[in-house]
């Protein structure tokens, strides 16, 4: 099922015994999607490691109901995103990318936002401002320009695969979860048994998806886009953050004592 596109001779490298373009996994090309994606996206993938809120993450320095507004803000995401991949699900640049049963995260989401808020969970919830630019964005090229979802995807999926299972051991550790796994099936891929061989096959899919460079160069651009749209979703939980933790400090060191100290839970 390689395409012809992949034959390219001004990208092909020639060791003198003919053409090398056959494509295997490990045989990447500068102009294979996988490779633009990894490569264009480095240094925004860099500054998202490091923003405060993702930093305070790792080290288990993430409050409860920071955390649950963090899963809110991951559920309409990719309730946006799953609408839209289901929307354009037979579309030929994203038919090869569909994968509800591994990946899809919106069921999960909902499971560990009703454990977090209660059978009434969907009465509680609000969209914050950055999660709704992100999710506008998402809508709008799921309908005027589906090929770019594939960004979207990208950099969701491949990077809950890759930092999953950190992430959720993190946030068991320091929110006292229960090991059943309740709160935190998000971080639980349970139809992949190893994140490095499915990487591997989207890596493969993205690559035999038939794509002008052009069109391979505006997705780097939407991958870079999104990354930015979840920063922005990590710098509103950080300033979010500020408040909870002043108010904590209000309740605790109030000398009247009238707020009680107990809207930390
Ligand atoms: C890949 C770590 C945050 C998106 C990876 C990989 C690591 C990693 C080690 C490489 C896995 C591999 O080579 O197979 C981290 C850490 C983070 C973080 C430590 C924060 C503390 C993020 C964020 C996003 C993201 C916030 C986007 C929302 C991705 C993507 C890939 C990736 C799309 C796949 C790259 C590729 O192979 O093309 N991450 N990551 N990561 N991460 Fe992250």
């Amino acid at each position: 099922k390689m395409s012809a596109e992949k034959m390219d001779p001004r990208s092909g490298v020639s060791n003198g015994s003919g053409p090398v373009y056959e494509k295997e996994e490990n045989n990447l090309s500068p102009e294979d999607l996988s490779e633009m994606l990894a490569a264009g996206t480095k240094e925004v993938h860099e500054k998202a490691e490091n923003t405060q809120f993702v930093k305070d993450f790792l080290r288990g320095r993430i409050r409860k109901e920071l955390f649950k507004l963090g899963a809110v803000a991951l559920y309409h995401t990719y309730t946006a995103m799953e609408e839209e991949i289901e929307r354009n699900k037979e579309h030929p640049h994203f038919a090869p990318l569909y994968f509800p049963a591994e990946l899809h995260r919106h069921e999960a989401l909902a499971r560990d936002i009703e454990y977090f808020y209660g059978p009434e969970w969907k009465s509680q919830i609000t969209c914050s401002e950055a999660t709704q630019r992100y999710v506008d964005r998402i809508h709008q090229v799921g309908q005027e320009d589906p090929v770019l979802l594939v960004a979207h995807a990208y950099t969701r999926y491949m990077g809950d695969l890759s930092g999953g299972q950190v992430l959720r051991k993190v946030a068991q550790r320091a929110l006292k979860l229960p090991p059943t796994g309740e709160g935190l099936e998000f971080y639980q891929f349970d139809a992949i048994h190893s994140a490095k061989a499915f990487k591997q096959l989207y890596r493969s899919r993205m690559n035999e998806l038939d794509l002008e460079v052009e069109t391979k160069k505006k997705l780097v651009e939407e991958a870079v886009k999104a990354f930015h749209f979840n920063m922005e979703v990590f710098e509103e939980l950080e300033e979010i953050g500020k408040t909870i933790q002043e108010d904590v400090l209000d309740a605790g060191m109030s000398a009247h004592g009238e707020m009680g100290g107990d809207i930390s839970k």
